[in-house]
């Protein structure tokens, strides 16, 4: 793996200062991720005109539909080149399988829980209050099922590696600079960079810290001399 272990959310709807921050830090991270909100107000040009500055993508689109339906959404996705992109778990086991894709350079990561549920939620909606209980159960299925790596929040990092073992990809958002959330937002239950990836993650993906920093390459730079 890259020694950069850094994947920096472009979550925006400023393509013009977007591209400009993209371009100041490229050489510091290990990838740029994109969700509903670059996609979706940019789209397939304004993922060319990143692609230009720093090809590794994360497109992070959280797939969950009918097999037959994610199946071909994937394959489009794969035109596009990511490295990285997801799909939900809890789209069951043939929708898994019908996003397994065996060659090329986009690598499928599964999302289990969203950190956004809590216990009552889960319990509303899997039945189940124990959410470690369910979280291993999703990224062990995940495995098996061939996808190439979960997507968890830090408070999950060490017992999804105990399940999953080595050659998977843990990729972990919620993550914070410094011990504590000075960043004032609603990431609640944050860990540093370094610890995260003592944990057991492979990357993290930090946001705001760095895209809203006075200064994102100087944070980004010293993020990285704690790794
Ligand atoms: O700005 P911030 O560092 O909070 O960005 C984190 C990124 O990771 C965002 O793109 C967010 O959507 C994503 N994410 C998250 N928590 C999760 C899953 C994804 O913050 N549980």
């Amino acid at each position: 793996m890259n020694t950069k272990r850094v994947i920096v959310a472009l979550d925006s709807d400023n393509l013009k200062n977007t591209l400009k921050i993209a371009k100041k830090i490229k050489s510091e991270v290990y990838a740029f991720k994109i969700g509903y909100e670059f996609f979706f107000n940019f789209g397939i040009n304004g993922y060319n005109q990143l692609s230009k500055i720093s090809p590794k993508i994360f497109l992070d689109l959280k797939l969950h539909d009918i097999p037959n339906t994610v199946k071909k959404g994937i394959f489009a996705i794969k035109k596009l080149k990511p490295i990285l992109t997801t799909i939900h778990i809890s789209g069951g086991d043939e929708m898994m399988k019908a996003s397994v894709l065996k060659k090329g350079t986009t690598k499928v990561l599964g999302v289990s829980i969203l950190t956004s549920l809590d216990k009552s939620q889960c319990m509303k909606y899997y039945n189940n209050k124990n959410i470690s209980m369910l979280v291993k159960k999703m990224v062990k299925q995940a495995k098996n099922i061939g996808l190439d790596g979960i997507v968890c929040s830090p408070k999950e990092i060490k017992l999804v590696r105990k399940e999953v073992g080595e050659n998977f990809i843990i990729v972990t958002p919620g993550i914070r600079p410094v011990n504590r959330n000075i960043f004032k937002d609603d990431q609640k239950r944050v860990l540093t960079p370094s610890k995260a990836i003592k944990y057991g993650a492979d990357l993290v993906v930090i946001g705001r810290p760095i895209t809203e920093a006075s200064d994102p390459l100087q944070t980004i730079k010293e993020i990285n001399k704690t790794l």
